[in-house]
């Protein structure tokens, strides 16, 4: 080819064109505002010089009325491509506020869409960083008409490939759709917002002032709202945890998630497990040790650490192999089963059984939370979600018993007549109905009320309660567990039985979909 022919020179016109477009006065915009330029959060994600990307010259949809204007800017305000992070290929968007606030044109939404299909056509996963205004104005409907169309290929794609949103600025809007309809949330703590309708809307409808971090902030959506499951404190960490995460899970739903073996190795026998449970039923301990010591060194990948901390979900390893871990947590609420971490449990449980992560359930819960608001709120309808999940989940799932293991929560908790393949419970276990105070009182409220001694009589009753029914014993011989163990081989177990279900295979009768209660 003639490279000073007039060919040549146009496309290196062009190119010199698109490199001043992403300059360094665009960048120092975000700066200013403690954010990355779009390019800046291409590099952090991607692994070094592998990014390609697509439709960097598309020009946006000309105005057809004269209300507002278009920037002329290549790309339409949004960076897409697909690159390799971690050695693997990712698709991704990233959204540039310097170009009518990241907003989502016809165009924009288009180069959307073309990465969305092709990440499902080769199957690996998407990752997009928000930073957007929301549906463009100026375009009206042909902006409503393209979020939509992200909509209908994020359900599409839903459970086939992984995808992860990663907000980075304002998702204002119909931004914050896409978001929902994905796996998991990141947001950046101070520099991101999420809401449906902003703080002027408030204003106008409820007379309320509010700032957009009080509304939609990282530290709302993590905590209360449960919108996000990951918070970090700036966009680099930010990026580093989508990478992470992605270290975990496959590429999609047909293939199994990559190994990464440690080197240090964690002892498959530790004595130290037979110690975390207090001598005292009613003292409580930190779940997330267990975890600690049964998984590989510093494997443990918490999600929404900060929402319904009454149960804690992630990502461990045992040999390498990526696991799924639920766990009751003593320390928050005694551990007990709300909404939000029955929904919270049933959101993980569902995406470990759809990309083939097994789960393990770490157990020690003494029921459902007690209380008027659960249960107008609905606790009937949300606990069942994570019955439903569980219960859905044809994964291989096996089920700990650690301590308390009552009522429907023991059922919930992946029991073995709901399908669990492995139920194993340390001695210090204790399986009933309920609880030795609670059954003591429904069985001897008469002989409590005309004793003369009635604490020294619920002393007796609660003490033949725990050696003859609240015990690890009874279920182990009736074959509803499968083995009481020695908390000390717990990891060893674990490696064994789930080495034994990795064939594991369950057919469901067919149906269009399942009907879980939302
Ligand atoms: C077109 C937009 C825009 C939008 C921002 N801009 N949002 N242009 N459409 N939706 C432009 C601004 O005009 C401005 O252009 C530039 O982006 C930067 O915006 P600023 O307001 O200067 O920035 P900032 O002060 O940081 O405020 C950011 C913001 C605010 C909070 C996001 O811009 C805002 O409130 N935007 C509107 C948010 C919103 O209500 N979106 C919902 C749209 S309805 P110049 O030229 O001055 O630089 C929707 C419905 C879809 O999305 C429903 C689907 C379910």
């Amino acid at each position: 080819m003639d490279t000073n022919g007039k060919l040549f020179r146009k496309f290196l016109e062009r190119e010199e064109k698109i490199n001043n477009q992403f300059s360094i006065e665009n960048a120092k915009k975000q700066h200013s505002k403690g954010k990355l330029s779009a390019v800046e959060r291409i590099e952090l994600l991607f692994d070094k010089d592998t990014f390609e990307e697509i439709d960097a010259f598309v020009i946006p949809a000309p105005l057809t009325t004269s209300f507002g204007k278009i920037t002329e800017a290549y790309g339409d305000g949004v960076i897409v491509g697909y690159g390799k992070v971690s050695g693997r290929l990712v698709f991704a968007y990233a959204q540039d506020f310097t170009v009518m606030g990241g907003s989502l044109g016809s165009v924009h939404a288009q180069k959307i869409n073309k990465i969305q299909q092709m990440a499902l056509k080769m199957g690996a996963p998407i990752v997009g960083l928000i930073d957007s205004g929301g549906a463009r104005i100026q375009e009206g409907i042909a902006s409503l008409a393209g979020y939509a169309m992200i909509f209908k290929h994020n359900v599409h794609a839903s459970g086939v490939i992984p995808q992860i949103s990663v907000i980075m600025g304002p998702a204002a809007g119909g931004a914050v759709y896409s978001p929902a309809l994905t796996d998991f949330v990141f947001m950046t703590n101070k520099t991101s917002y999420m809401f449906v309708t902003g703080p002027n809307v408030v204003k106008e409808v409820l007379n309320e002032e509010v700032t957009n971090d009080e509304l939609g902030g990282a530290e709302v959506h993590s905590k209360k709202s449960g919108v996000s499951q990951m918070m970090y404190e700036d966009e680099e960490h930010t990026i580093q945890g989508v990478r992470k995460l992605l270290t975990y899970i496959p590429s999609n739903n047909v293939v199994n998630p990559p190994v990464v073996l440690n080197p240090e190795e964690t002892p498959d026998y530790n004595e130290r497990l037979r110690d975390v449970v207090p001598d005292d039923p009613n003292k409580p301990y930190d779940v997330k040790e267990v975890i600690n010591l049964l998984m590989d060194v510093d494997s443990f990948f918490e999600i929404s650490e900060n929402y319904a901390q009454n149960i804690v979900v992630g990502f461990g390893r045992l040999k390498g192999q990526t696991i799924g871990i639920v766990a009751n947590q003593p320390k928050v609420l005694a551990g007990t089963i709300d909404i939000n971490s029955s929904i919270k449990a049933a959101r993980f449980i569902r995406f470990c059984d759809a990309f083939n992560i097994p789960i393990l359930t770490l157990e020690d819960v003494p029921g459902f939370l007690p209380g008027v608001d659960q249960e107008h709120m609905g606790i009937i309808r949300h606990g069942a979600k994570m019955l439903y999940a569980y219960t859905e989940a044809t994964v291989p799932k096996i089920t700990v018993i650690m301590r308390k293991s009552y009522g429907g929560a023991y059922i919930v908790m992946n029991s073995k007549n709901i399908g669990g393949d492995f139920n194993y419970a340390w001695p210090t276990a204790e399986i009933a109905v309920m609880g030795p105070d609670g059954a003591v009182a429904v069985l001897y409220r008469r002989e409590l009320e005309s004793s003369e001694d009635p604490d020294a009589l619920k002393k007796e009753l609660i003490k033949t309660y725990r050696d003859e029914i609240a015990n690890p014993y009874i279920a182990d011989e009736k074959g509803y567990i499968d083995e009481v163990i020695d908390p000390a081989v717990t990891r060893k177990k674990l490696i064994v039985s789930f080495e034994a279900l990795q064939n594991k295979h369950v057919a469901r009768p067919a149906k269009k979909h399942g009907n879980i209660p939302l």
